[in-house]
């Protein structure tokens, strides 16, 4: 039987896959409904609240919109900053937990490790820092400007061009937006159709690096 962890602030899942492919059975949970959802159990509800029990760990991404730079005044007036209550919750949990955010919340976080797309191979550099109540190794790490991808030598000048010159980017704005079809590919999510669904994900590489060492740790525990 597979350990059991909740992924608070699910989204579709992005943290949730490398989690299961790490051999955890994950529940998500988030407060809007995600009708694409990649684990093995959704529940709609507040990660703030939701009871922990009964699980062997637990992992947590608070929304970055109050942390991000990119994010607009405006949005982020209205974006709550989660990472301090979040943690009183982890802390209360008597089993290993890790908390995702963006290099924007560093001051926030406690954390200890980052991870980049160059270590697993991906054409994003796409910085996310962890905190864990655990000790975690980080890969070694490649210079980490986006690299273009093989296929990205088609014959669109301007399209090469553009991208010869900014490094590769999953987000939703600017001038040089890629499409979801590439983001899906890079990030490793191909069950995701909406852009928010990958935008605001962790690549499951990240977490299956980490979940590798968090079911060491559970492992250890039993
Ligand atoms: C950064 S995204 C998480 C992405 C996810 N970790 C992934 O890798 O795909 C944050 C999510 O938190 C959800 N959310 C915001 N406030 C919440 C709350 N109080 N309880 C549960 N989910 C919440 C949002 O709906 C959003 O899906």
């Amino acid at each position: 039987v597979k350990a059991r962890l909740i992924d608070l602030f699910c989204g579709a899942g992005g943290a949730t896959r490398g989690y299961q492919l790490a051999g955890f059975y994950v529940v998500g949970v988030d407060i809007e409904a995600q009708p694409n959802y990649v684990g093995d159990e959704f529940v709609q509800a507040d990660a703030l609240t939701y009871p922990l029990e009964g699980f062997d760990a637990v992992h947590a991404s608070p929304p970055c919109q109050f942390y991000a730079p990119s994010t607009s005044a405006a949005t982020k007036a209205m974006s709550p900053a989660l990472i301090n209550g979040t943690r009183l919750r982890l802390r209360g949990t008597d089993v290993p937990w890790v908390m995702e955010n963006v290099m924007g919340a560093k001051r926030d976080l406690r954390a200890s490790l980052l991870l980049c797309g160059s270590m697993f191979d991906m054409p994003i550099s796409r910085h996310r820092l962890f905190e864990s109540s655990e000790f975690m190794w980080a890969p070694h790490h490649p210079p980490c400007v986006g690299r273009p991808l093989p296929e990205l030598a088609d014959p669109d000048a301007a399209y090469r061009k553009a991208v010869g010159r900014r490094a590769l980017n999953v987000t939703g704005h600017g001038r040089y937006k890629n499409s979801l079809s590439d983001w899906k590919k890079w990030m490793g999510m191909p069950w995701a159709t909406r852009d928010r669904e990958v935008t605001e994900a962790i690549p499951p590489a990240y977490t299956e690096w980490i979940g590798r060492q968090l079911l060491q740790v559970v492992e250890q525990a039993a």
